[in-house]
């Protein structure tokens, strides 16, 4: 069932969840959730103001993946990717993501998935790839300073070093193994298979529930500890938003970081993987996303996937300064 309240769609999941847990059952897609009744939410605004906005020690997890740099120029106010200077762009996640930290529970993990790219040679743009319109680019940043033409520039250690200095706990890289990748049409080096997932930490101790997410051993008779390199296909998607999480990579990471009716984080939430996967775990959520397309994409996904929906719902609308 779905309804409309002052504008704002409540959209109530069916009964599809695991009957002996009580159903989470309202996610409130809104842009402002003051005094709001929800389980599950969606917030349209900036990560790191609309995070000032919750608790101390709030969330036991937080599963996110935010743009790369120097990819997409959406021109809305406050998004991160789109800064001239990697150095601008670093220190505009370590302080969304000092924000997360705070809001995180003393024992909870951050699971960080963040793409890498190369140095534009100072091309400004790049023509759309059609074969491959992941890797369409509308906007070039110019080449760092220290770097040079062709360079790879390593964004996700840039990124895993500075918020170690701001006080994470880095325990571990994990390699996403992509066996369906893009091919490349590069000659001087291999075709890119892989991107990084970190696991950062509040504590030294954190909840992690080693034992959900085991492996098959070698010789396949039992089970041993997970592996840092997972392979996990994409997977194809309908709808216009290019940089969508497998709902088998965040699977683990649920698993691993959060019990059952725990409330989860996405603070670039896009089209809302990490809400649909954390439902279907029984697990609650907050996703924040800045681009109000997106979060239609969210929504119908959703009604798709967990819902339904009256007719006479068309939309949301959303006001505010984005
Ligand atoms: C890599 S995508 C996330 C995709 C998501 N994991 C999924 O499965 O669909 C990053 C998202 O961050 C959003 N974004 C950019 N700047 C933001 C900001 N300041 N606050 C919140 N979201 C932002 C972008 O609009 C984009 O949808």
């Amino acid at each position: 069932m779905t309804e409309t309240i002052n504008d704002q769609i409540i959209c109530t999941t069916q009964s599809s969840l695991d009957p002996e847990v009580k159903p989470f059952k309202n996610i409130l897609i809104t842009c402002d959730y003051t005094n709001q009744y929800f389980d599950s939410l969606v917030i349209c605004g900036d990560a790191k103001e609309e995070l000032k906005k919750f608790p101390d020690n709030y969330y036991q997890c937080c599963i996110t993946s935010p743009p790369y740099w120097g990819l997409r120029d959406y021109g809305i106010h406050h998004q991160i990717g789109a800064e001239p200077k990697l150095e601008n762009y670093i220190n505009n996640l370590v302080k969304v993501f000092r924000e997360v930290r705070r809001t995180l529970s003393d024992d909870g993990t951050l699971w960080l998935n963040i793409g890498d790219s190369y140095t534009s040679g100072n091309r400004t743009w790049r023509d759309p790839d059609k074969k491959n319109p992941a890797r369409g680019m509308n906007y070039r940043p110019p080449t760092p300073s220290g770097l040079k033409s062709k360079d790879l520039i390593g964004v996700p250690w840039r990124l895993a070093f500075a918020l170690q200095s701001d006080g994470w706990f880095l325990r571990s890289d994990i390699i996403w193994h992509k066996p369906n990748c893009q091919p490349e049409s590069v000659k001087d080096r291999p075709t890119r298979s892989h991107e990084y997932l970190f696991l950062l930490t509040k504590s030294e101790k954190y909840l992690y529930n080693y034992e959900d997410i085991m492996e098959p051993s070698t010789d396949r008779r039992g089970l041993r500890n997970r592996r840092t390199v997972w392979s996990i296909n994409t997977e194809p998607f309908k709808y216009p938003h290019f940089a969508v999480f497998p709902k088998e990579l965040i699977k683990p990471c649920i698993l691993a970081g959060s019990k059952r009716g725990d409330l989860i984080l996405d603070p670039f939430f896009g089209s809302g993987t990490v809400g649909i996967v954390g439902l279907k775990l029984n697990r609650r959520f907050v996703g924040i996303e800045l681009n109000p397309e997106f979060i239609e994409i969210a929504r119908r996904r959703f009604i798709e996937e967990h819902l339904s929906i009256s007719p006479a719902v068309k939309g949301y609308h959303c006001s505010g300064d984005i």
